[in-house]
């Protein structure tokens, strides 16, 4: 089937659960665009970080801006779970989020409120977890694979202090929509989730013929 509406794959989850491999994975199988929101979080954060107003550099934000290798530093991660606190700065946000997700020929979008706000009607919902330690693990091999100086406890300390500030605010909590299904990949391979997500999208799409 050519998917010649819109058809929404909406992934959420804490840093380094997975979400963002699956996601990848994913729309490469079903050659659906993918966007990672996070990359939106971040290129505010950098340029918070190099002085701006945090809602203006929301609103100023432009596709080129995600294209910055500098954005995957804990120091930007950090910082982007501060301003993704201000409901300015994810209203700024809302907008081309929701123009991606409509687009004819399906996308995946990965975050933290894609199932709750974002994307409340899309087709289909993953929440996509693994504990802590698990995490702190993975995201601690890939820093010291790109030769980053860093411990990890540091990298946990890190990882907890992002998910305490993102399931704790105010405005669109991290946490699982009602309607998501929940995939622990904390004893699971990376390819055995992706596979499920393909089986869950397979069955979904057979469903709308
Ligand atoms: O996914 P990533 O780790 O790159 O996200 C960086 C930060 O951006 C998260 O810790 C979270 O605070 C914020 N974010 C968000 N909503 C999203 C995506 C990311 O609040 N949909």
């Amino acid at each position: 089937m050519s998917v010649t509406r819109s058809f929404t794959v909406a992934i959420d989850g804490p840093a380094a659960s997975g979400k963002g491999t699956i996601s990848k994975a994913v729309a490469a199988h079903f050659g659906f665009a993918h966007l990672d929101t996070g990359l939106l979080y971040r290129a505010v954060a950098a340029k918070v970080l190099a002085g701006k107003e945090p809602a203006q550099a929301a609103r100023d934000l432009v596709p080129h801006d995600l294209e910055d290798d500098a954005l995957r530093t804990s120091l930007v991660a950090q910082e982007a779970s501060k301003v993704a606190v201000i409901p300015e700065v994810r209203a700024a946000l809302l907008d081309f989020q929701r123009s991606f997700a409509a687009r004819a020929g399906g996308a995946v979008l990965d975050g933290r409120d894609i199932g709750t706000v974002i994307c409340p009607d899309a087709q289909v919902k993953l929440f996509v977890t693994a504990s802590a330690e698990v995490r702190a693990r993975r995201r601690f091999a890939e820093l010291s694979g790109k030769g980053v100086q860093i411990t990890l406890d540091e990298v946990l300390a890190d990882v907890q202090a992002r998910d305490a500030r993102d399931m704790g605010r105010a405005d669109a909590p991290l946490r699982a929509a009602v309607d998501a299904v929940t995939i622990d990949t904390t004893e699971m391979a990376i390819a055995d989730a992706v596979a499920a997500a393909v089986a869950m999208i397979d069955a979904k799409r057979e469903n709308l013929i």
